[in-house]
């Protein structure tokens, strides 16, 4: 147990799906993983481990932001020897070519400051994910028809964002969208040796007010899963 997870020493596996929200680890540990059981409650943050494919896999909820993702990312790492950690959630796209349902993998993720951020100091560090991972992502992204854009992100650490000129200088510079989680769970990747990527569902659109109905959520959301374990099994 750690302070922030409740899973006894090796009930967690060595490849950690990650969504936001601790409801979306129970439907996708549910909808995807065989003999899935809850090895985590603590907070609510609900994680569950179950087999993929014969694969051991695990699916713990992150929390929203960056100072969330990190406990858990750090305790997964460091206590449980979490090995492969890729991040499942939604973000809102900031090209006109990226269309809600869209999935985009985050090549890079940019940021003004992360809880790293102490540790960086004036170094406008680059998080970037693991290109086996990403490799491997695209090639099931591809194997599914669906519409994949491959590039870099923005990790915000606000969802009511009061700087429109930020922005418009990220879509200016070829971001495609912005979520809150990948760019400290991609520094923590890097900094203890173990692979990750951020697999990411358009739920809206900053430039069109384009949102995806609630009804289409899950579906969207099915394909993201899907990626993310093939690549990490890859
Ligand atoms: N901003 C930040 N995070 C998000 C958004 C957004 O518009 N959409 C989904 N996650």
């Amino acid at each position: 147990m750690t302070i922030h997870i409740g899973a006894e020493k090796g009930q967690i596996a060595e490849t950690v799906l990650m969504p936001g929200d601790p409801y979306r680890a129970k439907w996708a540990a549910e909808t995807f993983l065989t003999d899935a059981k809850l090895v985590n409650e603590t907070r609510g943050m609900l994680g569950y481990t179950g087999t993929w494919n014969g694969h051991r896999v695990s699916i713990q909820g992150s929390g929203m932001g960056m100072p969330s993702l990190s406990i858990y990312a750090n305790e997964l790492i460091r206590d449980y020897g979490a090995k492969t950690l890729i991040r499942i959630g939604s973000c809102g796209a900031m090209q006109h070519r990226v269309k809600v349902r869209d999935i985009i993998l985050a090549m890079t993720a940019s940021t003004l400051s992360t809880p790293s951020s102490g540790i960086f100091k004036e170094l406008n560090f680059a998080p970037c994910c693991d290109y086996g991972l990403l490799s491997a992502a695209a090639a099931a992204a591809k194997s599914l028809d669906v519409a994949t854009h491959i590039g870099g992100i923005y990790s915000s650490d606000v969802f009511y964002d009061e700087r429109p000129d930020l922005t418009e200088q990220m879509t200016r510079h070829g971001i495609l969208g912005v979520e809150m989680e990948a760019a400290e769970l991609y520094n923590l990747a890097l900094r203890h040796g173990v692979r990750a990527l951020a697999v990411l569902t358009v739920s809206d659109h900053l430039l069109t007010q384009d949102a995806l109905p609630s009804a289409d959520r899950e579906r969207s959301f099915g394909d993201m899963v899907d990626i993310a374990l093939k690549a990490a099994f890859a």
